[in-house]
């Protein structure tokens, strides 16, 4: 989603930083990159492609359909059977693939969290897709804990992307049911997203282990349960770096336990 310009709307604003962030990700050996045809629209998908195109066999690249731009950045929801079939061409076309290794169902979601409603009409449409090959797998975004009930009734689901943080937990009894399911969970705004996270605790916690407060974030989320894929957001080498050595980091117990209080 840093890929693309500022509001994640239009063209970045240095084109060969996003294409090394990506080339140095997998080089380094990142396997897994969450992406989606409304990050410009279109932009970010394109750059991976330019960037990566022939994919490695091992990288996953997982993207989401379920919502459109207005002509001024905003996002809308497109879940008639129309807009998800022409999201999966835009994207198998974008990212220059025969078939999409995993499509998350992108719900709606406000201040307050996920909306309840159901999924099955969108989810259907993507279902049949699956079954005409051009999906491999389905994963849900910005869903309820009964929504993802819903899901698993009508299709198998490999993963669920919802907003988690250190700050912002009330996924806590989600993660651990889908942990014991075997299905993987993956924090989206792992850092905080657009106002990233600022505790005195956390910072007291980084300093004392002579790392940066996103690192710590970071090797707090892959502690928290085994299923957790992380899919920190960044535009730059030098934080890519950073975020990818946070998972060598060891958190002492006490550091967990201040963590844990936050
Ligand atoms: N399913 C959904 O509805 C949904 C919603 C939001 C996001 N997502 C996905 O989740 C991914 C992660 O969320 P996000 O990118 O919005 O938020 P995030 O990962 O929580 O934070 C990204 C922000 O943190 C900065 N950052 C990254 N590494 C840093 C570091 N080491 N030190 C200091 N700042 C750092 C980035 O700026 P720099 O570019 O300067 O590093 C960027 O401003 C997105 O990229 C997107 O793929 C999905």
């Amino acid at each position: 989603m840093q890929l693309a310009g500022p509001g994640v709307f239009g063209p970045p604003k240095d084109h060969a930083a996003a294409l090394a962030v990506l080339r140095e990700a997998v080089a380094s050996g990142v396997d897994h990159i969450d992406t989606s045809d409304i990050y410009g629209p279109h932009v970010t998908n394109r750059i991976l492609r330019e960037a990566l195109h022939p994919y490695p066999k091992d990288l996953v690249i997982a993207t989401k359909v379920g919502a459109k731009r207005g002509p001024r950045g905003s996002w809308e929801p497109a879940f008639s059977a129309e807009e998800i079939t022409s999201a999966v061409h835009d994207n198998l076309r974008n990212l220059g693939v025969d078939v999409l290794e995993v499509v998350n169902l992108r719900a709606m979601f406000d201040a307050q969290g996920p909306a309840e409603g159901s999924i099955e009409a969108p989810l259907s449409t993507l279902v049949k897709l699956q079954r005409e090959g051009k999906v491999r797998h389905i994963g849900l975004s910005n869903v309820t804990a009964k929504q993802v009930e819903e899901g698993r009734s009508m299709t198998e689901i490999v993963c669920v992307q919802n907003h988690y943080n250190l700050a912002h937990r009330s996924d806590d009894a989600l993660i651990d049911r889908l942990a014991a399911a075997g299905i993987a969970y993956v924090p989206f705004f792992p850092l905080g997203g657009f106002s990233p996270l600022q505790s005195t605790s956390l910072t007291a916690v980084a300093e004392k282990l002579g790392v940066t407060p996103m690192q710590v974030a970071l090797a707090w989320l892959l502690r928290r349960s085994p299923n957790i894929l992380l899919i920190p957001g960044t535009s730059r080498v030098e934080h890519l770096r950073e975020n990818l050595a946070s998972a060598e980091l060891e958190l002492p117990a006490d550091a967990l336990g201040e963590l844990d209080r936050m």
